[in-house]
């Protein structure tokens, strides 16, 4: 197998068993073998003379190929005790001590197995209104989130990383101006991304410059009414001055839920790409789409014929995981098995456009990711239905939207876009559907040495043209993009852009083409250069509204003391 360095770093520190000393027991042959084996074994449920040792190969042969990836829950725990696969939660918080109390103990419990949980705080009273049995007075949402908060702090997930929170308010809850600076002081709730749950009746009245109503959720009386457009001006303040809050779009959110007979989506999971119900989990997966290339004479081209086998394989393998799962709780247990979600997505786009030759910021880029995507969404839903004839539908089909159109899946959702943060390093290629950051960057290794990471396709094509040198991948690092290099040629330069030589406006038409054959949401940051205005922030928000994103989350250079990543030089 051909590890990258950077993917083996990321498999021994984390993903490899070791033993009770933590010496290293596993390789990354045997952990692929592992997570295949267990997976495969779901097949024994619905076939009683399965061929089990032709889907563990195949399951397998994606993983070892570096094709396809499941979430690193998945990775991490198959075939172990633990068993957790998910990365996904949502969990409900009612308005009564109980309820809250209940809430921090279930997320802490799927922190502790390696998954993320996202809550809407809607729900809950708002701050000073009276509390019935005490006569005090209530705390409100933004004081229970940092209960939330500290709760979290303590628990590392599954012992390898930090719970990961997704915190929602719905935007006619009285507290919401209070919420929308909540991370202002940006040590604060540190575990948590905020969204504000955006309704059409609120993108309405900014539209109109109208007021609209803010409401007590547990008297369901109308508290006061707030100008929309300075509601949303505050948002845009929050966002541009340290990139939070996100928005969602809920109403949107809601119109494609395919089970709205279980209940209403209130909130997402932590990175915001997968709308759930409460008590849903959802595991994800990932097409390595630089692995579905072939090499041709004059160029690269997209091998369809495989994409479609691997997509196929991909969505029998997830719809095994929520059968082999081991679930923190048994709600979740009932609710995932109801819907049996589940979210193929892809990763290394940026990789494939730079090989076509297409730039990311293009209608030609744009146009492809409309082809590609919607190639795997349609592919996954026959994968889906020729698994409902073998296993049956899930089982809440019938209060379904897919009833009427008689459209028997095997599982309410098969897409979404995830991140792929670490499991993209273990493919070695670009993270999702996101550009690349840089070209080439500088590692700081030790005191003094320097080592110049260069992106392998853009050295292969340095070298090929003839304008490879280290000085200047070196000062293509420090600069960290190519639009000012003149040694580097016209052509070259249109190809090889990265975030931020992306204008804010490409960044969403990007999201909204994936979203349109996507059935959960997009995972999707939108950079902005750090001299970017409010009113920079203020339309690409606006745009991701009518072009039919179901979210937003922008981040400005520099908005941040500690950012993960950056460009150029630091002093
Ligand atoms: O690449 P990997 O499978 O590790 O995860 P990702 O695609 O970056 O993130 C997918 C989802 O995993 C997030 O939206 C969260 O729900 C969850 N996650 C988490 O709980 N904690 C993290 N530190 C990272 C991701």
């Amino acid at each position: 197998m051909k590890l990258r360095e950077n993917s083996i770093t990321v498999l021994e520190n984390r993903y490899l068993t070791r033993d009770e000393k933590g010496n290293l027991i596993e390789t990354p042959e045997q952990l692929f073998r592992r997570v295949a084996k267990y997976i495969a074994s779901g097949d024994k449920i619905y076939n009683k003379e399965p061929n089990i040792e032709k889907t563990e190969e195949e399951f397998y042969n994606m993983m070892a190929n570096l094709e396809f990836m499941p979430n690193s829950p998945t990775l991490m725990n198959a075939g172990k005790e633990l068993g957790q696969l998910s990365a996904c939660f949502v969990l409900p918080i009612g308005d009564s001590m109980e309820e809250i109390f209940d809430a921090i103990k279930n997320a802490a419990l799927i922190h502790k197995s390696g998954g993320g949980t996202g809550f809407s705080f809607s729900r809950l009273r708002p701050s000073g209104s009276t509390v019935k049995s005490t006569g005090g007075v209530a705390s409100g949402p933004i004081s229970f989130m940092k209960v939330f908060n500290s709760a979290t702090e303590a628990v590392k997930q599954g012992g390898t990383r930090r719970g990961a929170n997704m915190g929602i308010l719905r935007v006619d809850h009285p507290d919401i101006m209070d919420f929308i600076s909540c991370k202002k002081d940006t040590s604060e709730i540190t575990n948590f991304n905020i969204s504000v749950g955006l309704t059409e009746e609120f993108m309405n009245a900014v539209e109109k410059d109208e007021e609209y109503s803010l409401i007590d959720p547990h008297t369901k009386k109308i508290t006061s009414k707030l100008k929309a457009k300075e509601v949303f001006d505050h948002i845009i303040e929050m966002a541009w001055t340290n990139g939070e809050p996100g928005i969602i779009f809920l109403d949107r959110i809601n119109k494609t839920n395919p089970t709205p007979q279980l209940g209403e989506v209130e909130s997402t999971n932590p990175c915001g790409e997968q709308p759930l119900l409460p008590y849903e989990s959802c595991n994800l997966g990932s097409i390595n789409l630089d692995s579905m290339l072939i090499k041709k004479d004059n160029g690269y081209e997209i091998d369809y014929e495989k994409l479609g086998k691997t997509v196929e394989k991909s969505v029998h393998f997830l719809d095994n995981v929520i059968d082999v799962n081991k679930y923190p709780l048994n709600e979740i247990d009932d609710m995932t098995k109801k819907t049996r979600k589940i979210g193929l997505g892809i990763m290394g786009f940026a990789d494939v456009l730079f090989k076509l030759k297409v730039p990311y910021n293009s209608q030609p880029g744009v146009d492809l990711a409309r082809k590609i995507m919607k190639y795997i969404d349609d592919k996954s839903k026959e994968a889906s239905i020729k698994l409902a004839k073998e296993r049956g539908t899930f089982s809440a089909y019938e209060e379904s939207i897919y009833k009427d159109k008689d459209l028997e899946f095997r599982n309410a959702t098969t897409t979404t876009i995830a991140p792929t943060g670490t499991i993209s390093i273990i493919s070695g290629v670009s993270s999702g559907i996101e550009p690349l950051f840089a070209i080439s960057f500088v590692r700081n290794v030790m005191d003094n040495d320097k080592l110049i990471e260069v992106h392998p396709y853009f050295e292969e094509i340095a070298k090929e043209r003839g304008f490879y040198s280290e000085d200047l991948m070196e000062k293509i690092a420090e600069a960290g993009t190519l639009a000012h290099i003149k040694e580097v040629p016209e052509d070259i330069k249109r190809i090889f852009v990265t975030a931020h030589d992306i204008s804010p406006e490409w960044h969403i038409k990007m999201q909204a083409a994936f979203q349109e054959y996507v059935d959960n949401a997009v995972s999707k940051t939108v950079n902005f250069t750090s001299d970017a205005t409010r009113e920079d922030v203020r339309e690409v928000y606006t745009l991701a509204y009518k072009l039919g994103c179901k979210g937003v989350t922008i981040y400005r250079d520099g908005s941040r003391q500690s950012q993960v990543l950056s460009v150029g030089k630091k002093d």
